[in-house]
């Protein structure tokens, strides 16, 4: 049945009651995000802002590529210029792992900072939510505060050390949602930490930044914004999510679609649509890319209280699980299906599979994806129409021809289910349930996409 219209339920309470003693189900959700000032070199601004918190000692986190490029450079200008005392780390690795964001950590824990700087993609922007966080929790495990099952799922007490993003690819959102996300090696899949108390302060967006962006990081990271929308816009409805949290300290960050958050990722799409092909094809087309860094924002904006499913929970043991695959235009020195790659590849079987429980939002997306859907197609006809439309957008921008184009067999489907499982906070938003058979079936179905 369709579940697109069933935000208004009427109430199952009386007034004073607890309601969650009485439901299963959440009856309430919450909006957070992180401010954001967005501008053409707004960057010049970050020594000022860093003088008016009266920041000692600050902690500017990044990579090793971006250390030589424009972003690092207008950043730390600024800091000059404003005479703001700070130390470099420029070890964060691309796409994090428990080990490099503990080297981060303990970097972050030796240095008596009192506010960090995180200039980078999500891999720069994650690192240094972690490093804030436990630096500010020195006596923590690190598992304390990861995700469930996999860690102890512990929500975070104490306010961290304010923390400024400013964000070099127009993808993850990462400065505006307080999930931090790493690849937890002994599993070979990714995990995160997510608790709105992550959120940086502030999400300086510049969309000058995105210039330097090789174009496989354009298109990759772009594809991630894509996903969040659609994912975000198809999730399982707030207030059919489980359990009811009985404190609100226990409400997920990731709570299910809800009214605000399909505002933001509604409107990431139409954007994605509009500029993305041009954002990726041409790297000096300022209008397209400064329209895309926007959109990871509106998109941000919306996972991050809303959510994502099956795409982002398949993608983790896509991830953990690479062998050699090399990823163009990426310079890193190990094996990389880049996150945005990684989500992507399995989208169009997943929407086709979810596409029976919200058809009517399915069609809405395939057509703002550029799909005529008339009032004449069937709502049977949701999934693959949505499919088809993503697997020509997926073609029109060059992407690798599905999983074993990035080096998976048949045989590696069983550890690609596995490393699923673990991935419940996402994947229990999904608006449909499923078996480890399905998940096959899905992973399967990615092997190939044209
Ligand atoms: N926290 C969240 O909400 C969230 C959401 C989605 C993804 N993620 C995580 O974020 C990571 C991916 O982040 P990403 O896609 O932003 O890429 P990234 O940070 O991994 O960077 C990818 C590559 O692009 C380079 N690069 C970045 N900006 C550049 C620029 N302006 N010019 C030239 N080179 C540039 C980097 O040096 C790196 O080599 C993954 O670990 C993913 O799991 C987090
Ligand atoms: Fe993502």
């Amino acid at each position: 049945p369709a579940h697109s219209n069933t935000f208004h339920k009427g109430r199952l309470t009386w007034a004073g009651e607890a309601p969650c003693t009485v439901r299963k189900t959440d009856y309430a959700f919450e909006m957070a995000s992180s401010n954001i000032r967005y501008g053409e070199g707004v960057t010049r601004e970050i020594g000022m802002d860093l003088q008016n918190i009266s920041a000692q000692n600050v902690c500017v986190m990044t990579d090793r590529n971006l250390s030589f490029l424009p972003p690092m450079k207008a950043v730390l200008e600024s800091l000059a210029k404003n005479g703001v005392k700070y130390k470099v780390y420029d070890n964060v690795r691309v796409e994090p792992t428990d080990s490099s964001f503990k080297d981060a950590i303990s970097f972050a824990k030796s240095g008596s900072f009192d506010v960090f700087v995180a200039v980078g993609g999500g891999s720069v922007i994650d690192t240094c939510k972690a490093a804030n966080l436990y630096a500010c929790h020195p006596e923590a495990d690190f598992l304390d505060f990861v995700n469930a099952p996999i860690g102890k799922g512990k929500p975070v007490i104490k306010a961290l050390k304010p923390l400024i993003a400013v964000p070099t690819t127009a993808g993850t959102g990462s400065e505006t949602t307080g999930v931090a996300i790493f690849d937890y090696e002994p599993l070979k899949a990714k995990t995160g930490i997510a608790s709105r108390a992550l959120r940086p302060t502030l999400g300086m967006v510049d969309p000058l930044h995105t210039l330097s962006m090789p174009e496989r990081v354009a298109a990759n990271s772009g594809f991630d914004v894509l996903c969040h929308a659609l994912e975000s816009y198809t999730a399982l409805p707030y207030n059919q999510r489980s359990p009811c949290p009985p404190n609100p300290i226990n409400r997920p960050a990731y709570q299910g679609s809800n009214p605000i958050s399909d505002v933001w990722s509604l409107h990431a799409l139409r954007v994605v649509s509009k500029y993305m092909k041009r954002a990726v094809r041409d790297p000096e087309d300022l209008e397209a890319r400064s329209s895309m860094h926007l959109a990871s924002v509106f998109a941000g904006i919306g996972f991050g209280n809303a959510g994502v499913h099956l795409c982002h929970g398949m993608s983790y043991p896509i991830a953990g699980n690479v062998k050699t695959h090399k990823a163009g235009g990426y310079s890193v020195d190990h094996p990389l299906v880049p996150h945005g790659l990684s989500v992507v590849l399995t989208s169009p079987a997943v929407f086709n599979f979810t596409a029976p429980m919200c058809p009517e939002r399915h069609l809405e997306a395939a057509e703002i994806l550029g799909t005529w859907a008339s009032g004449f197609v069937k709502v049977k006809d949701a999934g693959p129409l949505l499919a088809d439309t993503l697997r020509q957008f997926l073609f029109d921008l060059h992407v690798e021809d599905g999983l074993t184009a990035v080096g998976y067999k048949k045989d590696d489907i069983p550890s690609l289910v596995k490393g699923t499982i673990p991935q419940e906070r996402v994947t229990k938003l999904s608006p449909r349930e499923h078996t480890e058979e399905d998940l096959s079936r899905l992973f399967e179905a990615s092997m190939k996409l044209y």
